[in-house]
């Protein structure tokens, strides 16, 4: 079966079985602050383990790109060394949503394997969780007996708390799970060692295929496990692994997920992959097939490679790739970007959006490992230097804050150091750099430390209901709260069982207003009945929180009641005119610069809308004018908005609404329409009832962002008219100053030439100046035997006139010796000059004199030996320094 088949099989089964099939949510986690991507086929449906929202259907199946590189599932640094782990998997998943339990979820795992994929089943094993005492979990009984009648007890394997028994992260959804694992060595290795005792022992053939999680309790903050309002099941499949052992191959690199980037690898490295020969090579083949599907898939979804957070965790993994095609594979230009094409190929039938963005994503790929290259020839000069000094001190080992140092600034990962020490007979100081790297970590860590209760519960609810479209107010309870300790105080996060307020999501901002007591705006007017502030309002998976940074609200909020929720509408209705602005602008930019434009990132608030796109050229102002005008044009046809919510999404494709790539739509979403052959967007913010709202559009900048992202910003309605007042006021102040002229342009220009032609004539004054200076001083001049000496303060308008006098003397007097004296701008200054012969018979130094002489002017100089100044800060002390100049010769 090729890895299409093995796929479109597992589907099919689940499909039989009365399961929908979803689409792979984005790599890139939204909305969960515990997660920056998503690391299991689960996460998309937490939401439902924990009740806080329906799913579409109680069975659900998929394919779900995952990425383990970070936070509590993290196998970056295995990934290349070993043949079975990876930064992007697929994982091929069955849920049941409180339906289906443990029975059906191992019949159907054994039916599926050993019927359709048709694995063998002697060379299958299974785990089962035997238990925690601390957690108070017991052995799995039910899951025992329901496998010992499948595959026998002598197949089935205790596991303990760390193989089975499955936590998404430090809290959230978690329950016992059972392991299937294939032993995939040959019948000699088989029948030399049992492959039970190989089940869980890193061995490289014998590996966990599928995890059946049985989904019972929720884990808190206070690490106590809770059960679930009900059972479920999660499980996840390990695609690649899978491949692995219906082609029979020894290493996932074998199958042909990975073939197609390998053969290219080959091809432009010349080398054979597997030859043996240079096993790191082999490596860097593996790393760089791997790390470009989690790289090109995680652009694709919307992380752009950057210096911060999720971000930076995707440039590190382009670098970790391109470093090893650097090193190992003598690629030392820009490669990686070439296997976009592959990918795309390859996945365009699983996951199209990459196909859809194939161009733009190989264009930040490109650009990355360009500056990635140029950074490792800075880094391979600093090392330079860095093991020459070392040498020539007799030192030879690099130190841990050197090797730090390098790796922190240049990106230059520590095994490289090593390799390149290596190559030039040193060593490196691992246990240093470990230190100084567990110093940053915990800098880092206090920097972000942010500390949560859990949520002390108030009332049941079934999720929230979000009103804000149709609301500014609602008569809500709360539901539950936390405290949470941030760097800069304590907050309190609200939840309440429906809500106006909009919570941050898609680039909109979240609402700010108050929660009123009582619900009864009567006495709260004529008691003053308190209110509690709301800040901010953000998604946490699907609930809404609401932030108040009130002190002590415990007693208020358990003991509250019906509140009436009200937001800032006046904020509001200014952060939904840049929303629809945002769109109408979205239109014009495809009708102005091309239907490639897609969105990259959005920010809008209540002052200002900013809109990230891919664009590979700098948007001219004729352009931004033309886009400007378009959308004033919408803006003026006022046209009402058309709102929809409840669209199948393929019916919503279908008829061509815009989608943004990386965002997670359910299967049901609401379309925003201004014009059906205008803008047709899937959106979930709020927006204008019609275009009028808006007032006016106006841009205020332009500019890039990163490779192939162009950033725009605008604002509208009474920003814009406030941005034209401001800068009608600075006009008028103008005018004012320029006594009013009919015309202010012609007036300013002919300033501008009057101050170049008084420029002119300074120059020349200063010049006719300088003549007659010279004529005194010459009149002046003692002249002894072997030279001709001069020490005088001049009045002269700049420094550089100190020089222009000391040189235009040279040509006119032979032997000369010239030191001046001059007060610019209240401030000192001395110059020495001394004719070049001079210099050469007597060793005399106009840098050290000007040095000596500045002593009483308090400053320094310097220069060359036959002239130097000196500038300094007391001017009373000019005089001194003549006199003391004129005992000097
Ligand atoms: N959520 C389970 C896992 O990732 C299935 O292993």
């Amino acid at each position: 079966m090729t890895s299409h088949q093995i796929r479109q099989a597992f589907l099919d089964f689940f499909r039989s079985k009365e399961h929908l099939i979803v689409h792979s949510a984005p790599l890139v986690a939204k909305n969960d602050p515990t997660l920056m991507f998503n690391n299991s086929g689960m996460a998309q449906f937490k939401d439902y383990f924990l009740g806080n929202g329906t799913p579409p259907s109680r069975r659900i199946a998929d394919t779900q790109k995952c990425l383990r590189v970070s936070g509590k599932h993290n196998d970056l640094e295995d990934v290349g060394f070993d043949t079975y782990h990876h930064t992007m998997f697929e994982m091929l998943g069955n849920w049941s949503f409180g339906d289906y339990f443990k029975k059906e979820a191992i019949a159907w795992a054994w039916e599926l394997l050993t019927e359709v994929y048709k694995l063998p089943k002697d060379r299958l094993y299974v785990s089962v969780f035997e238990g925690n005492a601390s957690d108070g979990v017991p052995f799995d009984q039910e899951a025992w007996d329901l496998w010992k009648g499948i595959v026998g007890e002598d197949r089935i394997i205790l596991g303990n708390k760390k193989d089975n028994f499955w936590e998404m992260g430090d809290t959230g959804p978690c329950g016992p799970c059972s392991e299937i694992h294939v032993d995939l060595r040959t019948p000699a290795e088989v029948a030399a060692v049992s492959g039970k005792s190989l089940v869980n022992n890193d061995h490289p053939q014998v590996v966990e295929i599928w995890n059946l999680v049985f989904m019972q309790f929720e884990r808190k903050a206070d690490g106590s496990l809770i059960p679930l309002p009900a059972t479920h099941v999660d499980t996840g499949m390990g695609f690649e692994r899978l491949c692995m052992a219906i082609q029979q191959k020894t290493s996932n690199y074998d199958t042909d997920v990975f073939q197609n980037t390998i053969q290219v690898l080959e091809t432009l490295s010349g080398r054979k992959y597997g030859s043996g020969e240079e096993p790191f090579a082999d490596i860097a083949m593996r790393v760089i097939s791997d790390h470009i599907r989690a790289v090109a898939f995680a652009i694709t979804d919307g992380q752009l490679p950057s210096n911060v957070k999720a971000g930076y965790v995707i440039r590190r993994i382009l670098r970790r790739a391109v470093r090893y095609g650097y090193s190992y594979l003598g690629f030392q230009e820009p490669f990686f970007y070439k296997l976009v094409s592959v990918l795309s190929a390859q996945f365009k039938d699983v996951f199209p959006e990459l196909t859809a963005q194939e161009e733009f994503v190989a264009k930040v790929i490109l650009e990355e490992e360009k500056s990635f290259l140029r950074t490792l020839e800075s880094g391979l000069k600093r090392l330079d230097t860095i093991t020459t000094t070392l040498k020539t001190k007799g030192i030879n080992t690099i130190p841990g804050d050197e090797v730090f140092e390098l790796s922190d600034t240049f990106g230059f990962p520590v095994d490289l150091t090593a390799l390149i020490a290596r190559e030039k007979g040193l060593l490196v100081d691992e246990a240093g750099f470990q230190d100084a790297l567990a110093e940053q970590k915990k800098r880092s860590r206090q920097d972000a430390a942010k500390e949560a209760t859990d949520w002390i519960e108030l009332r049941e609810a079934d999720g929230v209901e979000f009103l804000g479209y149709d609301f500014e107010e609602t008569h809500s309870h709360i539901v539950k709260y936390r405290k949470v300790k941030t760097k800069t105080g304590e907050e309190y996060h609200i939840v309440l069982d429906r809500t106006p307020f909009y919570a941050e999501m898609g680039g909109q901002v979240g609402d700010t207003g108050v929660l009123v007591l009582k619900g009864d705006e009567r006495e709260e007017r004529e008691e003053g009945g308190r209110r509690i502030t709301i800040v901010d309002t953000k998604k946490e998976n699907d609930l809404f929180v609401h932030i108040s940074r009130d002190k002590n609200l415990d007693d208020i909020l358990q003991n509250a009641g019906i509140v009436t929720a009200k937001i800032d509408l006046n904020r509001r209705e200014k952060i939904q005119a840049n929303h629809s602005a945002t769109h109408l602008m979205l239109s014009a930019m495809r009708e102005v610069l091309g239907t490639h434009i897609g969105q990259k990132g959005s920010y809008l608030n209540d002052e200002v809308l900013r809109f990230d796109f891919s664009h590979f050229t700098k948007v001219t102002d004729e352009e931004l004018a033309k886009i400007e005008d378009r959308v004033n044009e919408k803006i003026r046809d006022n046209i009402a908005l058309d709102e929809r919510r409840n669209v199948p999404i393929q019916q919503a494709l279908d008829a061509g609404a815009t989608a943004t790539f990386g965002e997670k739509y359910g299967d049901f979403v609401r379309l925003i329409i201004f014009d059906p052959t205008y803008s047709f967007e899937l959106c979930g913010g709020t927006h204008v009832p019609s275009t009028g709202k808006i007032g006016v559009f106006k841009f205020i900048s332009e500019g890039s962002v990163s490779a192939g992202v162009r950033r725009v910003e605008a604002v509208t309605g009474e920003k814009a008219l406030e941005l034209l007042r401001d800068q009608e006021a600075v006009l008028t102040k103008i005018k004012e100053l320029l006594k009013s002229p009919t015309d202010l342009v012609k007036a300013v220009e002919s300033l501008l030439d009057e101050r170049s032609n008084l420029q002119k004539k300074i120059t020349f004054l200063e010049n006719e100046k300088i003549q007659s200076l010279k004529t005194s001083l010459v009149a002046n001049m003692e002249k002894h035997k072997t030279f001709n000496l001069i020490v005088e303060k001049v009045q002269v308008p700049s420094a550089d006139s100190l020089k222009q006098l000391s040189y235009e003397l040279r040509d006119q007097i032979e032997n000369l010796i010239a030191v001046f004296g001059a007060e610019i701008g209240g401030k000192p200054q001395l110059s020495v000059f001394i004719a070049e012969n001079i210099v050469q018979e007597t060793g005399l130094n106009a840098g050290k004199i000007v040095k000596e002489l500045a002593q009483e002017i308090r400053g320094g100089g310097g220069g060359q030996p036959f002239f130097a100044t000196a500038g300094g800060s007391d001017a009373s002390g000019l005089d001194n320094a003549l006199a003391k100049a004129k005992g000097l010769f």
